[in-house]
């Protein structure tokens, strides 16, 4: 089954090539020469996954997913949130991010938290979400040389490591991208074999 997944970042694809088998033939934007930089401007992870595979899908017309993430702090009333890549400006710099985040918590007791991915698929022309989710806690200090973004600060619960001071093994495990692509895996064997369809 031949899909299209709209992102250019080549670590994502192949970690999501991974999850998926090899019963999928994941096309990335690059493959399809498309340069477009799709906006991300909804107030919601749904609005902005769905804003983007709706995009991707009017330009070529094929199957085609897309995610959006997000790290949610309950004391910061759920932000960063949609704006987790460029929080503090447009270089999305990780350093920056975390610095401002940790800041504007200042030595507040909540630091409940949760990163956040939605996934919006549109397969035959009809459009699903899929989510991923994992709660855990914002500690005050960066941790560990792993994974990106607010890893190093990020303790999921019932662990005592960051996730950037655990393996890309550890982390996919319970990760909230490799649990909404799980679902997102589930649903298009199923939806392969109901239909017996295999080149879509
Ligand atoms: P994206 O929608 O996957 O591009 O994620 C948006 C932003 O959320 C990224 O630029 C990171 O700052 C943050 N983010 C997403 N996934 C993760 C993760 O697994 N660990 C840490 N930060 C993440």
């Amino acid at each position: 089954m031949q899909i299209v997944f709209a992102t250019n970042n080549e670590h994502k694809l192949r970690e999501i090539n991974h999850i998926l088998g090899d019963s999928f033939k994941l096309l990335s934007l690059r493959d399809l020469k498309i340069e477009d930089d799709i906006p991300e401007n909804e107030p919601t992870l749904e609005g902005n996954a769905l804003h983007k595979a709706r995009h991707i899908y009017s330009i070529i017309n094929m199957n085609v997913f897309a995610d959006d993430t997000g790290l949610e702090i309950d004391v910061l009333n759920g932000q960063p949130g949609v704006h987790s890549a460029r929080f503090a400006g447009e270089s999305k710099d990780s350093n920056a991010n975390i610095d401002k985040v940790l800041l504007m918590m200042g030595p507040s007791t909540n630091r409940i938290a949760r990163f956040r991915t939605v996934i919006a698929l549109i397969i035959d022309g009809r459009e699903y979400l899929f989510k991923g989710s994992v709660e855990g806690s914002i500690i005050n200090e960066k941790r560990g040389k792993e994974g990106f973004g607010y890893d190093p600060v990020f303790i999921p619960e019932g662990k005592e490591k960051t996730f950037a001071e655990m393996q890309l093994d550890e982390k996919n495990m319970i990760s909230h991208r490799a649990r909404a692509f799980e679902k997102l895996r589930v649903f298009l064997h199923n939806y392969k074999k109901a239909d017996n369809k295999e080149t879509i």
